[in-house]
């Protein structure tokens, strides 16, 4: 490709080393892509006729098509996607196929491909996660009377309900969602036309390939546009922190899944068993996920510090952009795929909760606060139940076990009425707000997700 300038041929070993093509010709497609909207632009602007504009428009479908069918010979020697393409181009249709690389770059063009190909992984991505949500918010719907503990240092601290959070989730995944989509404008600006690093000195006009691949936009300086991975890392800080949601989300799942919580029941196709214990059955799928996240943590690492010394314009090293690029839309796929199949899916055991929510002195603020409406300051009050919590923890019985005189020698302010708001019910019911854990008020939120996601 480069013979000319050089005396002797590239070492065998450097030529594989160098080579890129074994991971990046999952960019086929795009580069194909790509190169036909090239191919037309030239055409349109005179700088190749029409009739070999359309000569390698057709041999490039010729290439696509033995692509599909597997019939490809990938060659290494040929180092990358790009040249792999052309070769096979020029073989088939002959010189005229040399013609397509005029007013273009490897450098240009392979941002290019990136870009396309992270927008339609971006779209998928945006779908999968649509899915899941929509499972949420079918899971909530089905619980927003089924109460559980809320936990602040995975202590029990106030009843809530586990469609609230289902909810929780579903909020952190909106965000998500929100971060790809705000992304997806960045990565949907085009590259092509910046050349080597200069532009080209053809009369080419990007508006004509813009708009032919689909881009938004067009990159404004063409030193940024070659060398510019932003798009790359920001994909992968989103992917970054979609995944420690999935992480947080798994660790729950493994804690409740446990006999010592007893919180919920996975169904068995997605777990497995022990090839020694024959009573387990395991969390497989969460703590996966759980562990992927690192992985998807050390690719944004590894995009940061390929970036941080490199000078303008296009250097090699930005070759090393690809595979953890891959690894990262992989792993994040396959993790989403495999919680929007299951979490739909999981049942709570609502006995469990509720046992659980009864045991830690989950109403006491609601106790706190019910002193606060007669009067007492929040301070007092909840010193008030402090005390009695203490009464409760030596008899070891919950605050709504306590008697009416138990619970007066703390404060004359109590009533009768008091036991309505030591339920859990009514502890729920009571917040009754924008955000606040009322069946209501999920109803509400759940109602408002259907829209947020349609
Ligand atoms: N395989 C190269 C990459 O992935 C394509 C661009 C090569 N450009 C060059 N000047 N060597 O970045």
């Amino acid at each position: 490709m480069w013979g000319g300038r050089f005396s002797e041929a590239t070492d065998k070993f450097v030529a594989e080393f160098t080579a890129s093509v074994n991971f990046d010709k999952r960019m086929a497609n795009q580069d194909i892509q790509g190169s036909i909207a090239h191919a037309t632009m030239l055409g349109e602007c005179g700088i190749i006729t029409k009739d070999e504009s359309q000569k390698i428009i057709d041999g490039l479908n010729q290439v696509k098509a033995e692509i599909e069918k597997g019939e490809f010979v990938w060659k290494v020697e040929l180092e990358d996607v790009h040249m792999n393409v052309e070769s096979r181009l020029t073989a088939l249709i002959g010189d005229v196929g040399k013609k397509l690389h005029t007013g273009r770059s490897r450098n240009d063009q392979v941002a290019t491909d990136i870009r396309l190909w992270l927008r339609d992984e971006t779209d998928n991505i945006l779908a999968l996660l649509k899915r899941l949500q929509g499972g949420l918010l079918d899971l909530a719907e089905q619980h927003t009377e089924t109460i559980m503990p809320g936990f602040t240092h995975l202590q029990t601290a106030q009843p809530v309900s586990f469609a609230h959070h289902v909810m929780a989730w579903f909020e952190m995944l909106c965000r998500d969602s929100e971060r790809f989509s705000e992304t997806r404008k960045r990565i949907n600006q085009m590259p092509l036309g910046s050349a080597a690093l200069a532009g080209t000195t053809y009369p080419i006009d990007r508006t004509i390939t813009a708009r032919l691949l689909g881009f938004e936009g067009i990159c404004q300086n063409s030193l940024d546009a070659v060398s510019d991975r932003d798009f790359a890392i920001e994909f992968t800080a989103n992917a970054s922190i979609l995944m420690m949601h999935l992480s947080r989300m798994s660790e729950e799942l493994i804690l409740w899944m446990s006999a010592q919580f007893g919180f919920i029941h996975i169904p068995d196709r997605f777990c497995t068993g022990s090839s020694i214990m024959p009573q387990k059955k395991n969390p497989d799928v969460p703590e996966l996920v759980r562990g992927k996240a690192a992985r998807v943590f050390g690719q944004l690492t590894t995009l940061l510090t390929l970036m941080k010394n490199q000078p303008l314009a296009y250097n090699k090293d930005n070759q090393e952009d690809k595979e953890p690029l891959f690894d990262c839309v992989d792993t994040l796929t396959g993790s989403l795929l495999a919680f929007a199949d299951m979490l739909p899916n999981i049942v709570p055991n609502s006995e469990n909760m509720r046992a659980a929510t009864l045991k830690g002195y989950a109403t006491a603020t609601d106790l706190a606060d019910y002193l606060v409406k007669k009067g007492l300051p929040f301070r007092d009050a909840h010193e008030v139940v402090g005390s009695a919590v203490a009464l409760g923890v030596t008899k070891g019985v919950d605050l709504a076990e306590l008697s009416l005189d138990e619970l007066r020698q703390f404060s004359d302010l109590i009533g009768d009425d008091v036991f309505e708001c030591l339920t859990l019910e009514g502890s729920l019911n009571a917040r009754n707000h924008i955000g606040g854990t009322a069946p209501q008020a999920v109803k509400g939120a759940i109602e408002r997700g259907r829209e947020r996601i349609a």
